[in-house]
């Protein structure tokens, strides 16, 4: 098999990437690892930051996120019992955020693939790109070998993509938190907006997919056990760590999804060599505080369909040269946002009364001060493109 750029991984990423390219008359081969109902059942991220939701726009993907989604101005936060504050995107950056399952975006981008007729090949086994050092790479998986310009890899944290650049080439940088998040979906009419809250008892978030479906999480220990988290348990535990008129405003009712994430901040350097291109969670993740994972995979697309594209209209490598550099940047930027939330909202097991005093100074202060709050606003909004 023969193609311009083979994609490895079918989630965001890699359905975005064929997306854009495909518009700029550039053909692609999609390998998937996973079926695709496999894929699609994924319950993951929710918020779409400004940028994302232009880039969606932009590229035929908007129509349904724009009548289901549900926009918002920014987070809200609540500590301590304390009346809760807003940090308002809108008025700082001058636009919204959208609450839209990725669920629903990938149901979309598969969608927009079968319209235009891409080629996406699941359930593939042994999938490796091979030859990325010189100018004809391939992939090859099961017994076939999918030929191609150049390779990019969409596989997620756990793909091939990073961890077959040769050793020496990769610099990682990794912190790991002590404690998960405990996440629910139910079929309960959510809060009318994402609050997230600071409580003695640990981190809580009340997040949404639509009217009618709530994402709620909760911090707990790294060792915490699902079968330990009846709905009735999770319930009384998130009521908890509200004040009392978010509390009663949370409307309970039997959990569809329940699963426990562990929390990583992870960044692999470069994002290329050779012919090889990571994109997404294949090159960094970021614990979920702040909503950046999917984002921060879009923006990555971006800057690597355009550099793509330049390369083939125009014949220049500089874009794809840049594409690392350019990258890291919202790269960084994220991961350091999603780095001080985590610290700002969540109870650390080993703080020290010394961390614990200076973590409430930090939140009293970002509530007293507009000039704290338009700074966390223009960072927890992302960098524009
Ligand atoms: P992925 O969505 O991981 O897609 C990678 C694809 O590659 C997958 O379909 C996988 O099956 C496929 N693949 C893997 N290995 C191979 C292989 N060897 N060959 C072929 N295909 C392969 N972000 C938020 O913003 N908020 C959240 O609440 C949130 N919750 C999350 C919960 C979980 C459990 C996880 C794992 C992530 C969560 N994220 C969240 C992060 C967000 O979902 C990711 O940042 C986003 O999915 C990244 O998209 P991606 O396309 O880069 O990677
Ligand atoms: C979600 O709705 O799943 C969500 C919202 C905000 C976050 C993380 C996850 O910070």
């Amino acid at each position: 098999m023969k193609t311009q750029v083979g994609i490895i991984g079918a989630g965001p990423a890699g359905l975005l990437l064929a997306e854009m390219l495909h518009r700029a008359g550039i053909e692609s081969v999609v390998l998937e690892k996973k079926s695709r109902d496999y894929v699609l059942s994924r319950i993951r991220a929710g918020v779409l930051e400004p940028t994302t939701v232009d880039v969606l726009r932009e590229n035929g993907l908007g129509e349904r996120m724009d009548r289901e989604g549900h926009a918002h101005d920014g987070m809200r936060i609540v500590w301590a019992g304390r009346e809760s504050y807003l940090i308002d995107v809108r008025k700082v950056v001058g636009k919204q955020f959208v609450a839209y399952g990725q669920t629903n975006l990938q149901e979309d981008l598969f969608a927009a693939a079968d319209k235009r007729g891409q080629r996406i090949i699941t359930d593939v086994d042994d999938v490796t790109p091979v030859d990325i050092g010189t100018d004809r790479p391939f992939v090859s998986f099961g017994s076939e070998k999918l030929h191609c310009d150049f390779v990019a890899g969409c596989d997620g944290f756990h793909g091939v993509s990073r961890r077959s650049m040769p050793a020496g080439v990769l610099r990682e940088y990794e912190k790991v938190y002590p404690f998960g998040w405990l996440g629910i979906l139910s079929e309960t009419p959510p809060l009318p907006e994402i609050v997230y809250a600071n409580h003695p008892r640990g981190f809580a978030l009340a997040s949404q997919r639509n009217p009618q479906l709530s994402r709620y999480y909760l911090q707990v220990p790294l060792h915490a056990q699902i079968e330990d988290w009846p709905d009735e348990r999770f319930w009384g535990e998130i009521k908890s760590r509200y004040p009392k008129d978010l509390a009663d405003a949370i409307v309970t009712g039997p959990s569809i999804e329940k699963s426990i994430a562990p929390l990583r901040s992870y960044v692999a350097e470069p994002m290329q060599h050779g012919r090889l291109f990571l994109a997404g969670d294949a090159a960094h993740i970021v614990p979920p505080t702040g909503a950046k994972g999917l984002n921060l995979a879009v923006s990555d697309v971006y800057y690597l369909a355009r550099a793509l594209t330049d390369f083939y209209r125009a014949g220049s490598r500089q874009l794809l040269d840049a594409y690392s550099k350019t990258a890291l940047r919202r790269v960084w930027a994220s991961v350091r946002i999603s780095w001080y939330l985590t610290m700002l909202l969540h109870r650390f097991p080993d703080a020290s009364e010394f961390d614990q005093r200076a973590q409430e100074y930090e939140l009293e202060y970002i509530r007293s001060s507009p000039h704290a709050q338009a700074a966390l606003a223009e960072q927890y909004a992302g960098l524009p493109l």
